[in-house]
């Protein structure tokens, strides 16, 4: 059984670590190979602040609350391991805050001591008149996605640098292939509904900071409004969310916003080194997609699982998806198995 996983962000190494635990002893040979035009630390999943929060409503898509709760725990079930600290994995706790009074979160059950602000704590934030405290787990992408390449890496994965153009590069020989390419995944097969969320964040140096602010302006949208995460080194300042918009470079009129706004919000900010500006494209859909299609590549036909489209929560959702994908990836298993007995 041959796997080719196109994409080496935290979609596509933690979909390639699931299959392995899952399947690596059952199936001989299993060969899981990984092709990629990025790696890390030039991914998005690298540039991403790494802080484990949804969206605050799933709209009914249950299935992704559940996959965030699988992440949650997944991920919780680490923090008093050695491995930790270079997973880049810690707690943290922080502030959600709303310029209007909303329902409760849909990750209110996921997160640790989930509680409603107090009028003392509120006084914090003027201009805000409604929020939350709990603790969150970070998960930083620039320490992750180097330790599940080295852990893939004594696996025997392979890991290719190439662009796939179509189909048919990674087809020869390849039994399944499992696309978790972001938001470029339009490229090879056109997806609609798929639309980059541009994103611009700055990191500055302000180790003062312990807790975690994320600002909520219902009218304005989401991560469109003010964000302060503490990082393991430095603290990440947001933020945008331009739909439509591909570009990758840095915008100064955006930093000069971001930067004004997260000052207002953190007086203290004023204070604190710039040291990096970052800009990055979330692949932004609707809904995640997560599911199987065979398609055909010249006179033979190819399993493909879709997995990308986990906008602004990429890192938040990652192992459920992985463990999902796997599931998938087994169905396919049992469905050659049984073709073959026949014939
Ligand atoms: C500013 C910003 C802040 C964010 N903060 C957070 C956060 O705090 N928490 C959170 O959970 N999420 C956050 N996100 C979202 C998160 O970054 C994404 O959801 C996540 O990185 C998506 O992961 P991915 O593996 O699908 O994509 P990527 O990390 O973009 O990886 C895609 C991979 O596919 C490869 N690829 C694509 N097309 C091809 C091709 N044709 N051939 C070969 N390879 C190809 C690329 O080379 C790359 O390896 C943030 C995003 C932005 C922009
Ligand atoms: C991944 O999915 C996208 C969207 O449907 C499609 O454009 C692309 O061709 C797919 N890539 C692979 C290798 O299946
Ligand atoms: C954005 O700015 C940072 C720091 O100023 C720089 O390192 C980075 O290369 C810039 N990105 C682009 C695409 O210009
Ligand atoms: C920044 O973005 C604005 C609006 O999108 C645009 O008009 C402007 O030209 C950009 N500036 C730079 C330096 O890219
Ligand atoms: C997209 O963003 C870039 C960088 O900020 C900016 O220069 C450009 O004007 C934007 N394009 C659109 C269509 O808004």
């Amino acid at each position: 059984m041959r796997v080719a996983i196109i994409g080496a962000g935290v979609i596509g190494l933690s979909t390639a670590q699931s299959i392995y635990e899952h399947y690596h002893s059952a199936i001989h040979p299993l060969t899981i190979e990984v092709y990629a035009d990025r790696f890390t630390p030039l991914t998005t999943s690298d540039g991403a602040a790494g802080f484990w929060q949804p969206y605050l409503y799933d709209d009914g898509k249950v299935e992704e609350t559940k996959w965030n709760k699988e992440t949650f725990d997944y991920l919780l079930n680490f923090i008093k391991s050695p491995e930790s600290v270079k997973m880049g994995i810690f707690l943290q706790s922080g502030y959600n805050v709303c310029s209007e009074p909303v329902p409760d979160p849909s990750f209110k059950d996921i997160v640790l001591g989930f509680r409603e602000l107090t009028e003392r704590e509120m006084q914090m934030f003027p201009g805000y008149k409604h929020g939350w405290f709990n603790t969150a787990l970070m998960v930083e992408g620039k320490s992750y996605l180097p330790w599940l390449m080295d852990w893939l890496e004594e696996r025997g994965v392979k890991f290719h640098h190439r662009k796939i153009e179509s189909f048919k590069d990674v087809k020869a020989g390849a039994d399944v292939i499992i696309n978790c390419t972001g938001v470029r995944s339009g490229e090879l097969q056109p997806d609609p509904e798929l639309k980059p969320g541009r994103g611009q964040i700055i990191k500055v140096d302000a180790p003062w900071l312990k807790h975690w602010i994320i600002t909520h302006n219902i009218d304005i949208g989401v991560y469109n409004s003010p964000y302060i995460i503490p990082g393991s080194r430095l603290v990440t300042v947001g933020g945008v969310f331009q739909l439509g918009n591909w570009s990758e470079k840095n915008n100064s009129s955006d930093h000069k916003n971001i930067w004004e706004a997260a000052c207002r919000l953190e007086p203290s900010l004023k204070h604190a080194k710039i040291v990096d500006d970052w800009s990055g494209l979330r692949p932004y859909r609707s809904k995640v997609r997560l599911e199987r299609e065979s398609v055909q590549c010249g006179p033979s036909k190819v399993e493909v699982i879709h997995n990308y489209g986990h906008g602004g929560f990429g890192l938040t959702i990652h192992r459920g998806c992985a463990e999902e994908a796997a599931r998938l990836f087994g169905q396919i298993v049992e469905e050659k198995k049984t073709l073959k007995a026949r014939l």
